[in-house]
C-alpha cells in the first residue's frame, strides 16, 4: 500500500500554473493504481460517413460469401471428378491425392469466406458503439426481457440486413449451402449394401470344393464323425473380394446315417446322410467349429450357441435366434457334390431377416 499522500507539495512542480491538474491525475494514478482509464473517445470509421466506402465494404462481404458458396459447389463437384486413387504432385507436399487435396481446399475456403465476411461485416458496417452493459441477476425481470428485446430490435436494425439485401442473401446462401458439405461426406459410408448380403457365391451346380485341398469332393471323402468345410468351386484365395464372399459361403459337411436324421426336409436336401449347413453363426456371425459326433450338435466358441444338426441345426442351446441354413446339395453326373441352388435364407445373424 502507498504512503505517498497526494498533496501538490511533494510533487515537484505542484504548484506552478498548468502543471496542477497534471500533477494531480499522477497523483490519483499513484494512489489507485487500477482506476478505470476510460473508453477512448469515439472515433467514427470511413464507412460511417462515406456511403461509397460503406457500398464497397457490401461488395467485400457479398464477394466474400460467394467464394463461400462457390467452393462449396467445388467441394461437392470434387466429389464427382476426381476418383479416389487420382495423385497429382503439388509443391512442396509432393504426391498428394488430388481427391483429399480438392475436398481439404474448398471446405476451407468455404469455412474461411464465411468467418471472414461475417468479421469484415462486423467491423466496417455494423455498429461500433461501445456499450456499457451492467450486471444483472440470472432471472432476467420483464422489463429487461423488453430491454433485451428492443436492444436485439436495434442491433439488427443497425446491422442494416434488412437494407443491405445483397448481403443478405449471399448470406443465407453461403450458410444454406456450406451444409451440403456434410451431407456429401455420407458418401463415404459406401455404396448401400442392396441385396447382397441375402446372396452368396452358392449357385446350382456348384462344386462342393475341400477348403484346405482345394480338391472338389466326391460323396465317399465324407467320412462319419469328420466335420469338412467347403467352399464353392471357383472361389479363390487371393481374390479382392475372397474375404467377403468366404464370409457368407462358408458351409460345413458332416455324414449323418439317414435314419438319425429327424428333420424331413433336412433329409431331402442331404445326399446318403450327408449334410451341408452354413458355418456362420446366426447369434452374431463366429464360425462354427466344434462337432459332438455322438450328439450331433455343433457348439459356436463364441458365445456356446449349440446347433442340433440331426435336427435342422437347431439351436438347443445359447444365445443364437435361429438354426443354422441348409444348402441344399446333391451328386453330379462325373459323381461330385454339387449344390442344388443358394441357400434359401440370408446366413448369419438373425437381424439381416428384419424388416
Ligand atoms: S457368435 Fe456364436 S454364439 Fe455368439
Amino acid at each position: 500500500m502507498s504512503s505517498h499522500t497526494g498533496s501538490n507539495a511533494d510533487v515537484p512542480g505542484g504548484n506552478l500554473p498548468g502543471k496542477h491538474t497534471e500533477a494531480g491525475e499522477a497523483a490519483e494514478r499513484s494512489e489507485s493504481p487500477f482506476a478505470d482509464p476510460g473508453l477512448p473517445p469515439h472515433e467514427p470509421r470511413v464507412q460511417d460517413i462515406d456511403e461509397r466506402a460503406a457500398k464497397r465494404s457490401e461488395r467485400t462481404v457479398a464477394l466474400l460469401f460467394t467464394v463461400s458458396m462457390l467452393a462449396t459447389i467445388g467441394f461437392i463437384a470434387s466429389y464427382v471428378i476426381f476418383p479416389i486413387d487420382q495423385y497429382v504432385y503439388i509443391w512442396p507436399l509432393g504426391e498428394v491425392s488430388a481427391l483429399n487435396f480438392s475436398l481439404g481446399m474448398t471446405l476451407g475456403i468455404a469455412l474461411f469466406c464465411i468467418g471472414a465476411g461475417a468479421v469484415h461485416w462486423a467491423r466496417t458496417l455494423m455498429s461500433d458503439h461501445e456499450l456499457i452493459g451492467e450486471r444483472h441477476p440470472i432471472e432476467a425481470d420483464e422489463p429487461t426481457k423488453a430491454t433485451v428485446l428492443a436492444e436485439f430490435q436495434q442491433g439488427a436494425k443497425e446491422s442494416q440486413l434488412g437494407r443491405r439485401k445483397l448481403i443478405r442473401n449471399t448470406m443465407f446462401g453461403a450458410l444454406a449451402l456450406v451444409p451440403l458439405s456434410g451431407v456429401v461426406l455420407l458418401r463415404d459410408l459406401g455404396p448401400l449394401p442392396g441385396d447382397k448380403l441375402r446372396h452368396t457365391a452358392w449357385a446350382p451346380g456348384k462344386l462342393l470344393v475341400n477348403q484346405n485341398t482345394d480338391e472338389p469332393l466326391r460323396p465317399e471323402d465324407v467320412t462319419v464323425g469328420s466335420l469338412v468345410f467347403v467352399k464353392p468351386q471357383g472361389l479363390e484365395e487371393g481374390t479382392h473380394d475372397f474375404q467377403t464372399e468366404i464370409a457368407k459361403a462358408a458351409v460345413m459337411l458332416v455324414r449323418l446315417e439317414p435314419e438319425d436324421i429327424k428333420d424331413p426336409k433336412e433329409l431331402d436336401w442331404s445326399h446318403e446322410g450327408i449334410v451341408a449347413f452354413s458355418r456362420i453363426c446366426t447369434h452374431v456371425g463366429c464360425p462354427v467349429t466344434l462337432y459332438e459326433q455322438q450328439t450331433h450338435h455343433v457348439l459356436c466358441p463364441c458365445h456356446q450357441s449349440t446347433f442340433d444338426l440331426a435336427d435342422g441345426a437347431r439351436v438347443i442351446f445359447g444365445p443364437a435366434g435361429h438354426p443354422l441354413p441348409q444348402l441344399r446339395i446333391s451328386v453330379n453326373d462325373d459323381g461330385f457334390l454339387e449344390a442344388q441352388g443358394d441357400f434359401a435364407e440370408p446366413v448369419g445373424p438373425s437381424f439381416w431377416e428384419r424388416g
